[in-house]
């Protein structure tokens, strides 16, 4: 339409890097061609060695577009992260743990987020030291998002995240892990801080898209449940009117009147499958997202 400004926002999750040239080539080639802007939703490599993810920047190279990421539990599982941001960020990465950026004038916060359960089964911090330092960590995930969405100015804030706020998209994965997937402790601040989407990853066998209890859009966007679609990417199409010059950040001018729409973008070297299977092309078992 005329006088709007139309962004593209491709989002997938849990790649699962490991080694191999070119193994994320359909994906990244897919995004300069259908999106402006690239978000990641974590488990970028599969054990998180520096290694990893300098075969991972390797694969990105191909990528004309901003890329904004969080990481995943695999990422942490070689404990070297600061590492690994500094790979990312050398090659131009907005990597957010707790932080925003407005890129395009649309705005991210981006954290990891945790597990915990949801709703009245929420883990509760009684007992022993290690259960309260787990239930901590989910709280100060929490406050991180809280913080990154309070100070982010921008009309659009998009939230990006591993582990999920909600439950609703979990559904599909067996209900013994549920607690391991997400937690509610995630949800306040999106809640309550305007955004207007959140994607996250983590859950393989999860469910494609729900909304939270105020109506805020979730998308499981982890690779395995994007395949299931026969999908490889989903994007998201940022209408804005034309640039008024309201406000203005240090990334150029926020935008006024910001409206999202999504849709997935196919992998077209696939037949599109229209039952849910679980995914069965990926490196990592399903119990352990
Ligand atoms: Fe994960
Ligand atoms: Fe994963």
């Amino acid at each position: 339409m005329a006088g709007e400004r139309s962004i593209r926002i491709a989002a997938v999750g849990d790649l699962h890097y490991d080694s191999g040239r070119g193994a994320l080539a359909d994906i990244f080639a897919t995004a300069n061609k259908e999106a402006d802007i690239l978000v990641l939703c974590g488990d970028l490599t599969t054990h998180g060695r520096p290694e990893q993810m300098i075969g991972f920047t390797k694969e990105l190279a191909s990528l004309d577009i901003p890329v904004v990421a969080v990481f995943g539990n695999h990422d942490h599982e070689a404990d070297a992260i600061e590492e690994l941001t500094e790979i990312l960020t050398k090659k131009g990465v907005h990597v957010l743990d707790g932080e925003s950026v407005v890129v395009d004038g649309v705005g991210f916060a981006g954290v990891k987020g945790f597990a915990g359960g949801f709703g009245r089964g929420t883990l509760a911090p009684f007992g022993e030291p290690l259960i309260k330092n787990f239930v901590q960590h989910a709280i100060d995930e929490s406050l991180k998002l809280e913080n990154a969405l309070r100070t982010l100015d921008a009309e659009t804030k998009v939230v990006v995240m591993h582990y999920s706020p909600i439950p609703e998209t979990l559904q599909g994965e067996p209900d013994v892990i549920m607690p391991f997937l997400g937690t509610s402790r995630l949800l306040p601040p999106i809640e309550t801080h305007g955004a207007d989407v959140v994607f996250h990853g983590h859950a393989h066998a999860g469910h494609p898209e729900a909304t939270t209890p105020t109506g805020v859009p979730v998308y499981n966007v982890a690779l395995p449940v994007l395949r299931r679609s026969g999908d490889i990417l989903r994007i998201f199409r940022a209408r804005a009117p034309e640039r008024r010059g309201r406000r203005t950040t240090d990334r150029g001018r926020v935008d006024d009147d910001v409206t999202l729409e999504s849709t997935p973008s196919r992998d077209r070297s696939k037949p599109r499958r229209r039952r849910a299977e679980p995914p069965r092309d990926h490196p990592e078992h399903r119990h352990n997202p």
